[in-house]
Order: C-alpha cells, then sequence, then structure tokens
C-alpha cells in the first residue's frame, strides 16, 4: 500500500454525470488486484477531509511496466464533483491498492460479470485480468445493468476486449427493459454452471446472490459500503457474517470490498 500523489494524464467525460480518469503512478500498482480500490482525497482547500474510495478500473500500462491507473466514477457530491472539475497535469493524492479483490478459478472457466450503475467500475479491470491470464473470450459474458441508457457505461471497451454483452435498464431506454438479474438467470438456465462475479447496489448483489444460491453457483460481490479511512480503523465500513455463531464483524475495506455472496448479510450494506 503506497501513499502518494498521482499527477492527472486525462480526466475525459463519458456523458453528464460520469468521467473516466488516468492518473500516474510512479510505484505500488504492479500487483494490483481487480476489486480492489484506492482512497482518493483531493487537495483544494475546501473539499471534504475524509477520502473517497474509488475502485482501479484499469491499470494504464507502457509495455509490461504499470504507469498508472484509471478510475471510473460518477459525480454525485463535493469528492466527486471536485475530480469532474480537475484538468491534465493537476494532481491527487491517492492512498492504495487496497482491501480484497475477486480471486480466480483456478483453471479458466465460464464465468459471468455483472454490473450496476458506477458497479461497472471494477469490472473492466477484472476482464482485463482473466484475459491476460488466459481465458478465452468465449468464457466469459458481461451483463451492465442502469437506471437509464446513460449508465450503462463501456459496453463498447467491453465488445473491443472480445466480449459478449447483455445490458438492460429501468426504463428500456437501451438494452432490454428490466433488471440485470433478468438476462443473467436465463443464461444460467440455459447455460448452467458459471463463476459469478459482481459489484453494484445493494438489491442488484441480493438478486445475484439468490440467483447464485438457486443455480449452486459460486458468486463473488464487491459491496460500496460508506468508508472512512479504507484501513480497518474506523468501522464506518462494518458489515455482518451470515453464520449466525460467528460474531466477529468484518470490515469491508480489509476483509471485502469482495465477499463470496454467501458470506455476509447484504442487508446490512
Ligand atoms: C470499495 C468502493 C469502491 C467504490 N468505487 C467507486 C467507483 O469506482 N466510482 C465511483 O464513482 N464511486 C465509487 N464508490 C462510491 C464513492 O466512494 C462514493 O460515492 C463517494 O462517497 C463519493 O464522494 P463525494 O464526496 O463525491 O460524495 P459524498 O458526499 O461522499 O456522497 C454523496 C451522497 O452519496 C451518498 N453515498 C456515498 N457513498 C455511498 C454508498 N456507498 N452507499 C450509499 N450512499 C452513498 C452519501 O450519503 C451522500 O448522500 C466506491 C465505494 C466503495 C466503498
Ligand atoms: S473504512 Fe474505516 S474501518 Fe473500514
Amino acid at each position: 500500500m503506497i501513499l502518494a500523489d498521482g499527477q492527472i494524464l486525462w480526466n475525459r467525460s463519458l456523458g453528464e454525470s460520469y468521467r473516466c480518469m488516468g492518473i500516474s503512478v510512479q510505484t505500488g500498482y504492479a500487483q494490483a488486484i481487480p476489486g480492489q480500490f484506492v482512497m482518493v482525497k483531493v487537495d483544494d482547500g475546501y473539499a471534504p477531509l475524509l477520502r473517497r474510495p474509488f475502485s482501479i478500473h484499469r491499470l494504464i500500462q507502457d509495455g509490461e511496466k504499470v504507469t498508472g491507473i484509471e478510475l471510473l466514477y460518477k459525480m454525485i457530491g463535493p469528492t466527486t464533483n471536485q475530480m469532474g472539475s480537475m484538468i491534465t497535469g493537476d494532481s491527487l493524492n491517492l492512498l492504495g491498492p487496497l482491501g480484497r479483490g475477486y480471486t480466480l478459478p483456478a483453471e479458466p472457466t465460464r464465468v459471468a460479470l455483472a454490473g450496476g450503475g458506477i458497479g461497472i467500475a471494477p469490472l473492466i479491470f477484472l476482464a482485463a485480468h482473466m484475459l491476460q491470464k488466459g481465458y478465452d473470450p468465449d468464457l466469459i459474458r458481461v451483463y451492465l445493468g442502469g437506471r437509464s441508457a446513460p449508465d450503462v457505461l463501456c459496453v463498447a471497451d467491453f465488445e473491443k476486449m472480445g466480449l459478449r454483452v447483455y445490458t438492460t435498464t429501468d426504463d428500456g431506454s437501451a438494452g432490454e427493459k428490466g433488471l440485470v438479474t433478468e438476462p443473467l438467470e436465463r443464461a444460467l438456465a440455459a447455460r448452467g454452471g458459471q463463476q459469478l462475479y459482481a459489484c453494484g447496489p445493494v438489491g442488484m448483489l441480493r438478486g445475484i446472490s439468490a440467483l447464485a444460491d438457486r443455480f449452486q453457483v459460486a458468486c463473488q460481490v464487491s459491496i460500496e459500503t460508506i468508508m472512512a479511512c479504507g484501513m480497518g480503523a474506523c468501522m464506518g465500513c462494518v458489515v455482518n457474517s451470515t453464520d449466525p455463531l460467528d460474531e466477529k464483524c468484518r470490515h469491508a475495506c480489509l476483509d471485502g470490498p469482495v465477499f463470496e455472496a454467501g458470506q455476509i448479510i447484504l442487508e446490512h450494506c
């Protein structure tokens, strides 16, 4: 884990509320794992004191060397709005990589990646990691959901990787009208055993977790709790275990943000 300033390489608009920011980092991210995150502090004199967590969206590489990270973010409050106004050459402070990321099966197997809203952010890194580990693109299916068309991000990026993408929106303005769990459920019924990887709002994670249970497939979920420190010091991110005999609480920042779906009570996130 490294605490360092990073210089902004680009800060691209992906529509009204979303941005994609490339940040140069000197060291520390070569071993980063999909699902891990950074705590960001913007330094402008009036931004909030607390850092905010962001998933690593992509590693930026110069050949084999990792020279930066990319963040995908939605402007919803002081930190993200401030980030949205930053330009190439500005700097911000990063603490990371933090947390436990997704783990891959020992051998490539059929997998489904499901993202809702800004939960799509870590799934690009996960897909790239799988391809780098030798996954045939045909083994990977991607399911992306959002409220409306502008909320369904990165479809072209996944397609450029050669992956098949299924999209849904609540209002039907892009893809199928409905929840992202619907095409996923059909695929599980048709194709059976797949490992599921999900990130998104807790309602979506509950739905996917229920599907995993029903179809008896492994499922890892990345949860987005409120986080104040990112290092296990503040108890701000505590979630409860599903095991009634296990009274030990889990820190989403240390034990997660990625958990086996059956391991934590998603209602408490
Ligand atoms: C592990 C992890 C990874 C994340 N990755 C990303 C990412 O890649 N891209 C991205 O845009 N965001 C991500 N988030 C969420 C992001 O950290 C928050 O939205 C952050 O609070 C925004 O900061 P802000 O100062 O702009 O707004 P804030 O003032 O902090 O938040 C604005 C509003 O959103 C609410 N809010 C903030 N966080 C949450 C939450 N987790 N659940 C429900 N409501 C919340 C606040 O209560 C407030 O009302 C991630 C969160 C976690 C825990
Ligand atoms: S964010 Fe402080 S303990 Fe997890």
